[in-house]
């Protein structure tokens, strides 16, 4: 394999930089290619025993979109409840998902029993499948983000009422449901940090043994 040159590490560190949790689309169609394109990288992903255990959902369907969205509106007022104070008023005034406008919208699932890769990896730490599917899915964010999409992930959500309504096989495990478009603005910090939510760190918590 041929090296990557400082330039390309550079451009990488900017496309990581640039990557965002984008929950604000615009409704502009995005080029089915290019979904399918970034979609491809799920091949090239890392899984424990190449057990490849992905499922992804297109959701076209308006009727599955709108089940998809009462979901999380269900979901996220629950979660609201359970905050009081300074936190209930930030939280109650965030935007934690963009799944009215976004147009292109999926839904991973880990096939968790899969008998691809015949359990190699997976026997002692069962939640490897949906660590692989998590990898692939950073992959396809950032190759998305290189064609200047966006993309939002939706965790908020009953993962069982999901699963009724996309009618997929109950025992598939949501990873998550996931926004795609355009981005309204192009940020370059955490909305939740620019609304006062959180912070990042500048390093991961690190302990020297
Ligand atoms: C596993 C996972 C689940 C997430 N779920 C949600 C969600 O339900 N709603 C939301 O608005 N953001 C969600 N996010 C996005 C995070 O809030 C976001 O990544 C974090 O605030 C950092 O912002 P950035 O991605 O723009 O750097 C999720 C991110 C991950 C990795």
């Amino acid at each position: 394999m041929t090296g990557f040159d400082a330039d390309f590490r550079d451009e990488l560190w900017r496309l990581l930089r640039m990557r965002r949790d984008v929950r604000h689309f615009r409704t502009d169609p995005v080029d089915s290619d290019v979904i399918d394109d970034c979609l491809r990288s799920f091949s090239l992903a890392p899984s424990v025993g190449l057990s490849e255990p992905w499922r992804v959902v297109r959701v076209n369907d308006p009727a599955r979109r709108i089940a998809a969205r009462e979901n999380f509106r269900a979901a996220n007022a629950d979660a609201l409840a359970g905050y009081s104070g300074d936190d209930a008023k930030i939280y109650a005034g965030l935007k934690l998902s963009g799944m009215d406008d976004a147009p292109v919208q999926i839904a991973v699932f880990s096939e968790d029993n899969t008998t691809k890769g015949k359990g190699l990896g997976a026997g002692t730490m069962p939640e490897m499948k949906a660590y692989s599917c998590v990898s692939a899915i950073m992959q396809f964010w950032l190759l998305l983000r290189a064609h200047r999409i966006g993309l939002g992930w939706v965790s908020i959500l009953d993962p069982e009422q999901l699963t009724r309504d996309l009618d997929v096989p109950s025992h598939w495990r949501l990873i998550g449901y996931f926004c795609i478009g355009y981005p309204l603005t192009e940020e370059e910090s955490p909305e939740l940090e620019r609304l006062g939510w959180e912070k990042r760190q500048d390093l991961p918590a690190l302990l020297e043994r």
